[in-house]
């Protein structure tokens, strides 16, 4: 296939293009540094600076859309919050105008979003048929769906990615937290009993790589392992698989006055079952986190 992806130099995107590239597909990438493709990915991928290079005669079986400017690094100020929508929405408005200018129509529009669509809903299992939630997260993550789900009027099959918290040895929530977890300064954050749905970055490549080789998969899909844990549980289980003591808390207040709105990354969760992917009898090679875990750390 000749796939077009957006956020392809990303911790997600990195390792979909591998993947993509071992399966034989052709590849372009959209970058705002289209120098550093061909760098890191070798001259057989193609680079794109922005949208407006987009021709309508050339044609794309597949696109998967992952750009999105970092939610947890920066303050939410105004001004970053403009940054994360148009990074996502306004982007993905833009990419369903480029498909309805093409004069080949993809076959299939796989794009972004998280489990952060659902907010906050405590211990409720949430399966792709439960409500979004309302704060900011789940707007924007509610927005860049209907966005990319407009392009279903155009004849494409399309699949939203609702993405857990990917873990991978090259980058991300997990990397973070090794430094202080290594030298036994792991931490509960809050009274830990919120949940972490995660997702072992082999097993998010190939449940993308469902959605892709599927013809009949479309809407919405949870992207996590089946057992999600609580941030007490997590604790525990990273300290442990790295043999060392995990008994400091960061407290609700310190957690708020640092970091004000996007405190709720941390002391706030889902309980988010992949539902649509365990009705598929899909396999995961880590549905644990223990599983997880051992593989990720493995020297
Ligand atoms: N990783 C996770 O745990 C996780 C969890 C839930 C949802 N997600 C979502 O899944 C998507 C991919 O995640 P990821 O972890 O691979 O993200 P990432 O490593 O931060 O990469 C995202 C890519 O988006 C592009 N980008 C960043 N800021 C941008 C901006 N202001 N405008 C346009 N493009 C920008 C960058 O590409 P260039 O620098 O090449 O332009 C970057 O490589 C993101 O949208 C993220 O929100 C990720």
């Amino acid at each position: 296939m000749n796939i077009f992806i957006t956020g392809g130099t990303g911790l997600i995107g990195r390792a979909l293009c591998k993947a993509l590239l071992a399966e034989g597909h052709q590849i372009t990438v959209l970058s705002r540094y289209p120098e550093n493709v061909a760098v890191r990915f070798g001259a057989t991928v193609a680079a794109m600076a922005t949208l407006d290079a987009w021709s309508p005669a050339q044609r794309f079986d597949a696109i998967i859309n992952l750009a999105g400017e970092p939610i947890a690094d920066q303050y939410w100020s105004d001004r970053q919050k403009k940054r994360l929508w148009d990074s996502r929405v306004t982007l993905t408005e833009k990419l369903v105008q480029c498909i309805a200018k093409s004069e080949h129509k993809p076959a299939v529009f796989l794009s972004g979003s998280a489990v952060g669509y659902y907010g906050d809903q405590g211990d409720t299992e949430l399966t792709e048929s439960s409500a979004w939630g309302e704060d900011f997260p789940a707007h924007l993550c509610s927005t860049w769906e209907k966005t990319a789900l407009l392009a279903k009027t155009l004849g494409v099959r399309v699949c939203v990615l609702r993405t857990g918290l990917v873990l991978s040895r090259d980058g991300g929530l997990l990397q973070r937290m090794l430094f202080p977890f290594k030298f036994g300064m792991g931490a509960r954050l809050g009274n830990g009993k919120q949940w972490m749905s995660w997702i072992h970055i082999d097993d998010y490549v190939a449940m993308v790589l469902k959605l892709l080789n599927d013809p009949t998969l479309s809407d919405a899909f949870n992207m996590s392992a089946p057992n999600p844990v609580t941030n007490s549980a997590f604790t525990r289980q990273l300290a442990g698989a790295l043999h060392r003591p995990a008994i400091l808390i960061a407290p609700k207040f310190c957690l708020k006055a640092m970091l004000g709105e996007r405190s709720g990354l941390l002391l706030e969760g889902q309980r988010v079952l992949p539902a649509k992917f365990q009705k598929l009898d899909f396999k995961f090679l880590y549905p644990t986190l223990d599983s997880a875990l051992a593989n990720l750390l493995r020297e």
